[in-house]
């Protein structure tokens, strides 16, 4: 784990990830940054934000720039939330805690993974209105409704099912470094519910991906969502969507929300980046459900290009890591707050002052 130091000096994403490139182990690191195969998906993700234009409006007449909004009927200070991220336990000892204070400070939204290391009842002590649960389906449906079920005791408001990892993707960093946990580090929700298990180091091959094959249900189907769905009354969200036909059908079996995502271009390399599906995924649903976008974000313009095709709002997922790791929940608020002010200025010079005024005509993209 990298020593604690703030930054001040740091002003924008990149400089956290190079941070952690210096201080954090190369397992870890690599568990973070890497990607699925050739990584195609994940430089990708980035090549195609940066090849967005945006077309600035003159003499708008902009009045105090606000960047406030909400995701299902929640208000957030800025359209980003935290996307669900394994393991933040490997990064900074106060891992998901850490996590959900910088949330509570940012006035956004955590969506905390199964896999995290504290137990999500201690997650939601943090930031009590601020967290989302995100769980998969399980081979043993018991195992998934008590997951369920602790995320509603707990006070989760809303719970994220995500729907493109049932099998790991082939990340080949992982493979080669042999991922694992440290023995101080538990898969604290599972270990809660009765399953123990160690993350054990093994010769050429991840240790999650044999937990996963131990527990995930390899082959869901919509049948499997629909059972979900009548499990509990909290919003639930579909994430990992790529296509419209998929964003209608889980709408129409009562998504509350879809969550437009290729994991990172960790699961399967060569898929297209996320932002280019996000227009016909937007007007295939035509407004009947909100949607969270994530994979690639790293600048407040590209928070605006993706409000602008579409997005209500979107995750972000590995800067918040590199945050943590700098410095625990000063480092991740500071990571967050630095995204918000960049969106600010991104709106004061498009001549826009509210993200509701976000529209199309703001960006081109062939
Ligand atoms: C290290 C790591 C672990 C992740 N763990 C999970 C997880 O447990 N559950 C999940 O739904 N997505 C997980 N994701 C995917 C993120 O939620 C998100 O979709 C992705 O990081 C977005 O891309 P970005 O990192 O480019 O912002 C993980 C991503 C990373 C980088």
């Amino acid at each position: 784990m990298p020593r604690e130091r703030t930054r001040s000096s740091f002003f924008k994403l990149h400089d956290y990830e190079t941070h952690a490139k210096q201080n954090l182990s190369k397992m870890v690191f690599d568990f973070v940054a890497g990607g699925a195969c050739d990584e195609v998906t994940l430089r990708k993700n980035r090549e195609a934000f940066d090849q967005i234009r945006l077309n600035p409006r003159i003499l708008a007449g902009q009045k105090d720039i606000s960047t406030r909004t909400q995701i299902l009927g929640q208000e957030i200070a800025f359209p980003a939330i935290i996307s669900p991220i394994a393991f933040h336990g490997l990064v900074h000892k106060q891992g998901e805690l850490a996590t959900a204070r910088a949330a509570q400070t940012a006035a956004t939204i955590f969506v905390s993974s199964i896999a995290s290391n504290y137990p999500v009842e201690e997650i939601t002590a943090q930031a009590p209105e601020r967290v989302w649960f995100q769980i998969n389906f399980y081979k043993d449906q018991e195992l998934t409704k008590k997951f369920v079920k602790r995320a509603e005791t707990s006070g989760c408001k809303a719970l994220v099912v995500t729907v493109d990892s049932a099998t790991t993707g082939r990340r080949e960093r992982d493979l080669a470094n042999s991922f694992h946990l440290p023995k101080s580090l538990e898969m604290a929700n599972f270990k809660k519910v009765g399953v123990k298990r160690e993350l054990k180091p093994k010769r050429g091959g991840s240790a999650l991906v044999d937990f996963r094959k131990e527990f995930v249900k390899p082959g869901p189907s919509w049948r499997d969502f629909e059972w979900l769905r009548g499990q509990t009354k909290l919003p639930v969200i579909v994430k990992g969507i790529m296509r419209p036909d998929d964003a209608i059908q889980a709408v129409r079996l009562g998504a509350n929300a879809v969550w437009i995502s290729n994991h990172g271009g960790r699961q399967l390399d060569t898929t297209a980046p996320s932002i280019t599906v996000l227009p016909k995924i937007a007007e295939a649903l035509g407004g009947q459900a909100e949607i969270i976008f994530d994979s690639g974000v790293r600048r407040g313009t590209d928070i605006v290009k993706a409000i602008a095709l579409g997005a209500t709002c979107v995750g972000i997922g590995r800067p918040i890591i590199w945050g943590l790791a700098e410095s625990g929940e000063r480092g991740a608020a500071r990571v967050l707050q630095i995204l918000k002010d960049e969106l600010e200025n991104a709106m004061a010079i498009l001549g826009c002052d509210s993200v509701g005024g976000i529209s199309r005509d703001f960006v081109d993209c062939d």
